[in-house]
């Protein structure tokens, strides 16, 4: 599949989630040229058996990146990495889970064995939970938290050592909207994500000047399972969240979200470390 077919694939992702087709035909932008950003790159995602993981996965492989990903479903992982070959790209499934030590160091290493080194790494597994503090458990608290903040620790500690080793590179964590303005009940998961803005910005101080650039994507509402899963797939939740959405009034599709964390991940623009791009469809813009 050529990046052109990848990309009206994605289109058709926003028709479900009621994009108009002009809209769509804009964002697309068909004629740009085929982009290869991540030729001969190794690149490394957590949380790519779904949603913006997958489309990442798909996009870096695209772009002729070398894709090592994890996520804990097997079945998953593996129709990735089969969809991954079928568009002519190169990509390992490894199950691992995030908050296991002895796993993201396992994972990390076979994915270095297997390609040779380490170019990018797109931390990106999370789980999202709402609930008022005096209301949710400390297990929910700490799940939360084991996930998007513990997960992020040592997908980085065992990155950096191979990122050091080839003389820099690039990582990109995902955090939220939820990291700029939140909304009630969602303290764990807030917290947890406002966490990775402190994370990378001490990393980015850290590790800069060996060439490693660390940034945060700050999606906003992206259609993807998580965000199917909170709505409980109700069509009115799914149109409420697009009317919240004061700027484009729409939700964004998973391959829009991917392409935003490939700009973080590329060097189209070497000078950006230490920030968070928030993509939220102009949702934040207002009062
Ligand atoms: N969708 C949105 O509206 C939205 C908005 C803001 C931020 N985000 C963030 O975007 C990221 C991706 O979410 P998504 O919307 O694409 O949801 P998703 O489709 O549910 O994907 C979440 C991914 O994280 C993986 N994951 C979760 N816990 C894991 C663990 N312990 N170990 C390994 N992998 C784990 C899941 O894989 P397995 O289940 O197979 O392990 C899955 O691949 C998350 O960090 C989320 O907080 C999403």
């Amino acid at each position: 599949m050529d990046r052109r077919n990848f990309v009206t694939k994605g289109l058709s992702a926003a028709a479900v989630a009621g994009l108009p087709l002009s809209v769509s035909a804009q964002a697309a932008n068909d004629n740009a040229p085929v982009k290869r950003r991540f030729e001969g790159k190794v690149i490394i995602i957590t949380g790519a058996t779904s949603g913006i993981g997958k489309a990442a996965a798909l996009a870096f492989a695209q772009e002729g990146g070398m894709v090592g990903f994890c996520g804990r479903r097997e079945e998953l992982g593996k129709e990735v990495e089969k969809e991954i070959k079928q568009q002519g790209g190169e990509g390992i499934y490894i199950k691992a889970d995030v908050t296991q030590p002895e796993e993201m160091a396992s994972f990390v290493d076979k994915v270095v064995k297997r390609y040779g080194k380490l170019d990018v790494a797109f931390n990106n597994a999370g789980e999202v939970m709402f609930g008022k503090l005096h209301e949710i458990t400390l297990e929910q608290w700490e799940w939360i938290h084991n996930t998007n903040v513990r997960g992020v620790f040592l997908a980085m500690k065992y990155q950096l050592p191979h990122l050091l080793k080839n003389g820099g590179g690039n990582i990109v964590l995902t955090a939220s909207m939820h990291s700029v303005s939140t909304r009630p009940g969602a303290a764990a998961y807030a917290s947890s994500k406002r966490a990775l803005l402190g994370l990378a910005q001490t990393a980015a101080m850290d590790y800069g000047q060996e060439g490693i650039r660390i940034n945060v994507l700050s999606p906003g509402i992206t259609d993807t399972p998580m965000f199917r899963r909170s709505t409980g797939d109700s069509k009115e939740k799914v149109e409420n969240a697009k009317a919240l959405v004061d700027g484009l009034k729409r939700i964004a599709t998973a391959e829009e979200m991917a392409e935003a964390a490939l700009f973080l991940a590329s060097n189209d623009c070497p000078y950006i470390t230490g920030t968070s791009l928030l993509v939220d469809g102009g949702m934040m813009s207002g009062l």
